[in-house]
């Protein structure tokens, strides 16, 4: 009766657990919910200022399709400063999120069995958005004991005939991994001299820890097959704003503009102005935010080797993967356990993929006092399992 590629899909694992543990929080349980990935850090005044202005100035109807001109400038000079390379406002569209600029950029590239080759673990929505344009989700698996990071060269050994596109995700979530900037050079590289494009979801990339930075730097060719994902969900604690942004070649640019105006015709007037106000905060405010973040990811590391967990240590991100094999080697019957016996609710890690089955995923979005409360209560269920 319906759609058979909309029925295969799975709603996200994430917000069914985290509906659950609402529903237990409801009938009078103390549970801790480290589920979302939406960080805790208030919305900036000057965002929120930016909202009642943009109201009460009439600015209240449809914008220009590909996003306000004044917004897709700033996101120009913000990109192009990162990627130390010229990014036109031509080549910004700004999206209901960074979600569906990767709809838009799947949509428009993937015809029916096209290969797209995604890294698990990885963001749950990747292998059911490539399904949903019809394309089939090729998948590299990775090992726990390299941080869940791969060679160009396995990732290159994926590649057929039929290999549309490569998403790569950094940081990753839920991993908190990074990739050298040598091997996301060396894809760029190759993906431009090939009939392959690089997705690369940056969405997270203004939470890297221990001061780390990933060195881009573009020539003009490799900007062909390049399409970047980012957005103001995870930066600036925008999610409800649903604002993001994809960045590719005109020639990209000119077909994803079709796949968006007839899906949203625009992002909405008031989240566009409120990113802009966003990009107008000094640049020490992300600095700052970051830094709770890493505060957050040591306390984690320092806790969890104290109480004997064991755990993948984020090189950024909001996520942090924790090993719950003592519990059980199922992370879905693991996660169950911890949320029924130790009322914390958390991803089990198989749901990002059959890399990260044994571990789940906390997220780094409550402050020590929760993190602390959390970990205990996991780790006194582990003593109990044992
Ligand atoms: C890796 C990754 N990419 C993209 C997104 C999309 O974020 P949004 O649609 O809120 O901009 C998320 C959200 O959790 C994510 O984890």
């Amino acid at each position: 009766m319906f759609s058979k590629t909309i029925e295969r899909l799975n709603r996200p694992a994430s917000m069914r657990i985290a509906s659950l543990a609402k529903k237990l929080k409801a009938g009078g349980h103390d549970i801790l919910d480290l589920t979302l990935g939406q960080p805790d850090l208030p919305v900036h005044y000057n965002i929120i200022e930016s909202v009642h202005e943009c109201l009460l100035s009439g600015k209240t109807g449809y914008t220009e399709s590909q996003g306000i001109l004044e917004l897709r400038e700033q996101i120009s000079v913000y990109e192009s400063e990162k990627w130390g390379y010229p990014i036109s406002a031509d080549q910004v569209l700004v999206s209901p999120g960074g979600k569906q600029a990767i709809y838009y950029a799947l949509r428009t590239l993937v015809n029916p069995l096209d290969e797209v080759i995604i890294i698990e673990p990885c963001w749950l929505s990747y292998k059911e958005l490539i399904e949903m344009v019809g394309g089939k989700a090729v998948i590299l698996n990775t090992d726990p004991n390299k941080n869940f990071v791969v060679s160009i060269h396995e990732i290159l050994a994926k590649i057929t005939s039929k290999t549309k596109a490569i998403i790569l995700n950094v940081p990753n979530n839920p991993t908190g991994s990074i990739y050298p900037s040598d091997t996301i050079k060396m894809l760029i590289r190759y993906s431009a001299a090939h009939q392959i494009f690089l997705i690369f979801d940056n969405i997270y990339d203004e939470i890297i820890f221990d001061d780390e930075k990933i060195e881009y730097s573009l020539e003009p060719l490799q900007c062909e097959k390049l399409i970047i994902v980012n957005g103001f969900s995870k930066s600036f604690s925008m999610t409800g704003f649903r604002v993001g942004y994809v960045i590719s070649h005109e020639i990209i640019m000119e077909q994803m503009i079709k796949v968006h105006e007839q899906l949203a015709t625009c992002t909405s007037i008031v989240s566009q102005y409120a990113a802009l106000a966003a990009l107008r905060i000094e640049k020490s405010y992300l600095e700052k935010r970051k830094e709770v973040f890493e505060r957050r990811r040591d306390f984690v590391v320092n806790r969890c080797r104290e109480l004997n967990i064991d755990l993948i240590v984020p090189q950024g991100g909001i996520y942090c993967l924790i090993d719950t094999r003592s519990i059980n080697s199922s992370s879905v019957v693991a996660a169950e356990k911890i949320l029924q016996h130790a009322l914390v609710a958390v991803i089990p890690g198989v749901v990002y993929g059959i890399s990260s089955e044994g571990y789940v995923r906390i997220s780094l979005v409550g402050d020590e006092a929760i993190l602390e409360e959390a970990l205990k209560r996991i780790s006194d269920l582990m003593e109990l399992t044992l």
